[in-house]
């Protein structure tokens, strides 16, 4: 049996028309409609739909019979605004500081003028980091991430890109400068060591969630510890990825001893954090056995 649903726009309850489905169809089959028959510029990742002007968007894999949508019923349509997808996003995000960083550590003239001095070892090794940890982003986004939405707004390409290539300036110009002072060489090993241990364990709990969800579907699992000891982090956090990723960053801090780096983890753990409560809320939300003693992002503490 087909129905007919009334499509209105979000902004100003205004009505835009309406389309016929089959009583099985998904919120997923609603957008196709509505970009063929309502509005073209509208592509299904576009667009959000919701049952009350001010509710949640629907998911797209939800049936209209599962939210007790009938026949006659409206729907609200809101412009989401373009969208880029997220593996363009995260390769432009994390290419630029590859290239900036690379390209400060070569002492261009425009920044520091006329310079002889060739890099120490302090310098070369972090260079060497830097490049390990934005080389592997590339990498996992391209190999292992397995993403749940396939697009995002387009605004968010030039916001993330401006935190990550300024940030990737701002710690390069420091560190690569000519007039830079070192650390002591324990500053180095110990920066070297905890740097090398988060990056891998950062790796390992990448590769786990990908596991968790098989190809080409959004499914969301509660993440447990697996052989990997680096993944036994999960017995204490929700999000133990960001806990390396801080780490990552806090080393690189003592190796280079340099401030903005040191701004760059703070920041970065700030916004994780946010990010981290928020997964942490869903999972005890979504999963009424999710393990009671987890926090979300720092074991014991937060
Ligand atoms: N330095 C910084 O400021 C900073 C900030 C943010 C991120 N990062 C880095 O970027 C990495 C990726 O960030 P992110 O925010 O995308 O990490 P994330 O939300 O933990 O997600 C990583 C991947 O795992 C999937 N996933 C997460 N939980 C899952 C579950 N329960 N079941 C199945 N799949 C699940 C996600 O899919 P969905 O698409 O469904 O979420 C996504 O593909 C971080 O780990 C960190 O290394 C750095």
């Amino acid at each position: 049996m087909t129905m007919e649903i009334e499509i209105l726009s979000i902004a100003g309850s205004k009505p835009l028309g309406r389309i016929q489905l089959n009583e099985d169809a998904t919120v997923k089959n609603v957008k196709d409609k509505i970009y063929q028959n309502i509005k073209k510029s509208l592509y299904p990742d576009r667009q959000a739909i919701k049952l009350e002007l001010k509710g949640k968007a629907l998911k797209d894999e939800d049936s209209l019979k599962s939210l007790s949508i009938e026949n006659g019923s409206k729907l609200y349509l809101q412009d989401l605004g373009p969208q880029v997808s997220w593996k363009n996003v995260f390769l432009a995000e994390y290419a630029g500081p590859l290239f900036v960083y690379l390209w400060v550590y070569q002492r261009p003239w425009i920044l520091y003028g006329e310079t002889t001095s060739s890099p120490g070892t302090v310098t070369t090794v972090a260079a060497v980091c830097w490049s390990i940890h934005y080389a592997k982003r590339i990498l996992e986004t391209l190999f292992v991430h397995r993403f749940s939405h396939g697009t995002m707004p387009l605004r968010n390409l030039f916001k993330n890109c401006t935190y990550y290539w300024l940030f990737a300036l701002y710690i390069a110009y420091h560190v690569n400068h000519p007039l830079y002072t070192a650390p002591c060489n324990m500053c180095l090993y110990v920066g070297v060591a905890g740097f090398t241990v988060c990056e891998l364990g950062n790796l390992s709990i990448h590769i786990l969630l990908k596991n968790l969800r098989p190809p080409g579907t959004k499914v969301r699992r509660i993440p447990v510890p697996n052989g990997n000891p680096f993944t036994t982090l999960f017995n204490y956090v929700s999000c133990p990825n960001y806990t390396y990723e801080f780490g990552s960053w806090l080393f690189f801090t003592i190796m280079t001893k340099c401030a903005p780096a040191g701004i760059f983890a703070i920041v970065g753990m700030y916004q994780m954090s946010l990010w981290a409560l928020g997964k942490h809320r869903n999972y005890k939300k979504e999963f009424p056995d999710y393990p009671k003693g987890r926090k979300a992002i720092l074991p014991f503490i937060l």
